[in-house]
């Protein structure tokens, strides 16, 4: 039952940066599929996980001050909700969520480990294993009473096998137990044609009508979503072992969901039409620039960022360098197209006359922070939720700029 929508050649492993730029990399078809039974769109052939999430994982969550503000706040609503007694994060990364639960009732589970040795050193227990059955099982013999609050951000939307993941989530909640989760939303990344959520580590992107048939297939009954601004459009999942009564919110996003098409095969192919178009549109327009002598960047070395330079094609000679707050990333190279990544303190200057938004989930926090760039005439570009120029009123218009045949 599975229908290719999309094929990204030869991609490198999205969030692999390079220590020195004559290193080769092992490049690897993406292909994004749609399943027309469960209507779950994913990733086939993924790379297996302990390639992705290594010891030295280099994406930390706290770097945004938009991610730490978020965390608490949902913090405080699940605590206000639900009142949990035990509580269980899965893939706690630096424990920007987790910080604002009890260690004593806490515990974490997180593959990479030195984000797991983090939360350990804050006081929390915390598995440096992969989430799965037989972890659950592990985890099991010291909490038999299971926990009322299974929480994950970021993550299930990494796991290939959900129903094993799922099977573990039953298998540790407790009756009264609620699991909690929150993904990119599968109708925001069409409707921002932000077809750069694909990469590697996101085996599926999660429409609310699919998450429902599988979770409902092992044990777990969906029975509230929270639309979320973070991360270009995510979802917060409500899921519990009861069958409870279905909110009006989570009513209404599965009317849109069906409105829009996201059961229907069609509705992706238009999609993939899109992607092709942004592709094209991206590369005129910083050939453009580049004709004029533009001093193009990029600002944020994201993962979403690897698929678009790598599947458009654009290069050094394009795009000069990226510039990205995390220590752990600079001084390095972008995987396949091979973009050297350096500190803003560095690299975002005076002379810098464009800078692609790579992080464009952050729009709203990094124009706030370079305000100062903007007004001295300084220009962004987004490829989301199509190609265009922003910035100052006055230093936007681009008569040269032809986005349409
Ligand atoms: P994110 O968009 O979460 O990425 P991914 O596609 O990898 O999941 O990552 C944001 C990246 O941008 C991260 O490496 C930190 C960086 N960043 C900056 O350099 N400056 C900023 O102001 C912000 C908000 C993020």
């Amino acid at each position: 039952m599975l229908k290719n929508l999309i094929t990204f050649k030869q991609l490198p492993l999205s969030n692999t940066l390079l220590t020195d730029k004559k290193e080769s990399v092992n490049c690897y078809d993406l292909n994004i599929s749609f399943d027309e039974n469960t209507k779950l769109v994913s990733v086939v052939d993924n790379v297996e996980p302990k390639f992705l999430f290594p010891d030295d994982y280099v994406y930390d969550s706290s770097q945004s001050k938009t991610m730490v503000k978020h965390f608490k706040k949902c913090a405080l609503k699940l605590h206000k909700r639900f009142h949990p007694s035990s509580v269980l994060e899965i893939g706690s990364n630096s424990g920007i969520f987790i910080k604002h639960f009890n260690p004593d009732t806490t515990v974490a589970v997180e593959p990479c480990s030195n984000f797991a040795e983090i939360t350990e050193e804050l006081g929390y227990k915390t598995y440096p294993k992969f989430w799965n059955t037989e972890l659950s099982n592990e985890i099991k013999e010291s909490f038999e009473n299971g926990f009322d609050l299974i929480s994950a951000s970021n993550c299930i939307c990494h796991i290939q096998d959900l129903d094993d993941c799922f099977t573990a989530v039953h298998n540790l909640l407790s009756d009264r137990g609620v699991f909690v989760f929150e993904d990119p939303s599968l109708i925001e990344t069409m409707k921002r044609n932000s077809y750069d959520q694909f990469y590697d580590e996101h085996a599926h992107i999660f429409s609310v009508t699919a998450l429902e048939k599988l979770l409902e297939r092992n044990g777990l009954f969906l029975f509230d979503v929270e639309p979320l601004s973070v991360h270009g459009g995510s979802n917060r999942i409500f899921a519990s072992k009861t069958e409870t009564e279905k909110t009006d919110r989570m009513k209404e996003i599965l009317k849109d969901e069906s409105d829009y098409g996201l059961d229907k095969l069609s509705t992706y192919e238009e999609f993939a039409k899109r992607v092709e178009k942004s592709k094209e549109d991206l590369f005129n327009i910083l050939k453009q620039f580049n004709e004029r002598g533009y001093k193009v960047i990029s600002y944020g070395a994201t993962s979403k960022s690897t698929t678009v330079f790598n599947y458009c094609g654009i290069d050094d000679y394009l795009i000069q360098y990226i510039t990205d707050t995390t220590e752990d990333k600079q001084g390095k190279y972008s995987p396949g197209v091979k973009l050297p990544v350096v500190s803003p303190e560095e690299g975002f200057d005076e002379t810098v006359d464009v800078a692609f938004l790579g992080a464009w989930n952050f729009e709203k926090e990094i124009r706030e922070k370079e305000s100062e760039y903007e007004k001295s005439g300084g220009l962004w570009i987004t490829h989301v939720p199509e190609v265009r120029v922003l910035g100052h009123k006055e230093f936007v218009h681009e008569p040269w700029v032809e986005l349409d045949e």
